[in-house]
């Protein structure tokens, strides 16, 4: 249960590419031209992967129980609408990429590849491959022939696991590194000439730890569902599609977001126990995303315009000495109250911070834009548990991921502001990062994840 503090509460601190296998049609595939919503309307509620299979009864049954009796409710009545909903299908293809200010899934894939290839056309027919790849499996279809579907005497071209399941949301959200356009020095695939100059190299903040095998990469995918096997199955199969020409650096599992852009809802818990996402961009706000989200044609490269800035940071959080301190201090540390989540001085947790009203190292002080010239970013992180840390210790924190229109005037000041005075650096340590720039949405099936960065290249070079 949600603890809630009730309105009488005391106020502390206050006064009071090509399709892949679209060249053979199949009766029981959608039209390749549709967007994932049209064909999640067009099959009259949401899709199960085994139904668009084509295995008719059968498969309807096994969907049916892998569901968990789910897809019972396809057939109409008062429950279909949730069904739908919660299983639906986010559109692949738009102005921006889905994932950033869509509604935020509750499961988390995260993962960074290393390109190991050195030929600028293969890597093309990666990010081709990949983004037919990431349509299909966004819309709720297996990639290619799928994972029966082809040859006998061939690995499937799908690896299975997500047969049966709905598109669960699924989101697929690719960015470019800074070592894509120069590592050491050297131009790798001709893109040099377009590295965004907001691409920086980050610097090392005070209580830093980062673990140079965990951070960076030269792309990075963030898979979300609200489905765990949906999210490891996009990023299981992008890297097999990769083998040869791009290989997982580092990866991250995710659970129970840490933050909304639906501010209707319910904000979630961070492992802390605090309400975390309350102040934060929402997806339907535009202006707000325009203004500090999406970058501009003004800002450049042009490429980029209708892209965005991603940073990661893994942040373990110090689990057991947290457990033991007190309330009072807890809530100190971030400036608002544990059950109601209101800032200091305030009664209701959407009320206006009043920063005055907390302490001067609290987190929500520090980070708020007042404190920082205006800096604004679009949070998007999740909780992680992996395991123990061979000390007793729980090895789990937020994995923190933060979208914004320029990470200089977003992501650093307010780093520098936290790692400087936040009382909370007590319980936390950054022991990952990376940052990465993010394309604009892929408009249609013509279009691929790049294809503008790589025809902008070809212009320079002729
Ligand atoms: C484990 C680390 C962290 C934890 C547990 C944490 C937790 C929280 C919580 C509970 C809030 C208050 C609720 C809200 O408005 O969302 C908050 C606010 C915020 N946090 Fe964090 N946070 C962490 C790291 C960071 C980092 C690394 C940044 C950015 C560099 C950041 C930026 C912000 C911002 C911008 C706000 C909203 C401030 C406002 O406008 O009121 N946080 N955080």
């Amino acid at each position: 249960m949600r603890d809630e503090a009730t309105p009488e509460a005391p106020v502390p601190g206050g006064p009071a590419a090509d399709q892949l296998g679209a060249d053979r049609p199949r009766a029981d595939r959608p039209a390749p031209e549709q967007t994932a919503a049209e064909q999640t309307a067009a099959a009259g509620a949401s899709p199960s992967r085994r139904s668009l299979l084509g295995w008719g009864g059968a498969g309807l049954a096994l969907g049916a129980a892998a569901a968990g009796g789910a897809a019972a409710a396809l057939g109409g009545g008062s429950g279909t609408q949730n069904v739908a909903s919660e299983g639906a299908a986010v559109p692949f293809h738009g102005e921006h990429q889905a994932g950033i200010a869509t509604p935020v899934q509750d499961r988390l894939h995260f993962a960074a590849f290393d390109v190991t290839t050195k030929d600028r056309t293969a890597l093309i027919a990666l990010l081709k491959e990949w983004t037919a790849a990431a349509a299909a499996m966004t819309a709720g279809r297996p990639v290619g022939e799928g994972a029966v579907g082809g040859l006998p005497e061939a690995p499937p071209d799908d690896t299975g696991e997500a047969l049966g399941l709905k598109p669960s949301r699924l989101t697929v959200t690719i960015g470019f590194g800074r070592t894509l356009f120069v590592k050491d020095g050297e131009d790798r695939f001709g893109l040099k000439s377009q590295l965004p100059e907001a691409l920086v190299e980050l610097e090392k903040f005070p209580g830093d730890a980062l673990d140079p095998a965990r951070s960076g990469g030269d792309l990075c995918v963030q898979a979300c569902a609200d489905d765990p096997q949906v999210a490891v199955h996009a990023i299981r199969n992008l890297s097999r599609i990769g083998f040869g020409r791009a290989a997982i650096r580092w990866s991250q599992l995710g659970f129970g977001k840490t933050s909304s852009t639906t501010p209707g809802e319910q904000t979630p818990r961070n492992l802390m126990g605090f309400k975390d996402g309350t102040r934060n961009i929402a997806g339907t706000d535009a202006p707000a995303l325009r203004k500090h989200v999406w970058v501009s044609d003004k800002d450049g490269p042009t490429w980029l315009a209708g892209g965005s800035y991603v940073v990661t940071r893994r942040i373990r959080m110090r689990i057991e000495p947290w457990d033991r301190t007190s309330l009072k201090e807890q809530e100190d540390i971030f400036g608002r109250t544990k059950g109601e989540g209101a800032p200091y001085g305030r009664r209701r947790e959407r009320d206006e911070p009043d920063l005055k009203a907390m302490p001067a190292t609290a987190h929500v002080r520090l980070a708020h834009p007042d404190s920082n010239g205006g800096a604004t970013i679009l949070r998007r992180g999740y909780s992680f548990t992996d395991g123990t840390d061979g000390l007793g210790l729980l090895d789990a924190g937020l994995f923190f991921i933060a979208y914004q229109r320029d990470v200089r005037t977003g992501f650093v000041p307010v780093q520098r502001s936290l790692a400087r005075a936040d009382v909370l650096n007590e319980y936390i340590q950054h022991v990952s990062s990376g940052l990465f720039a993010v394309p604009p949405g892929v408009r249609d099936r013509g279009d691929w994840w790049g294809r503008a960065l790589f025809e902008a290249t070809e212009r320079n070079a002729s």
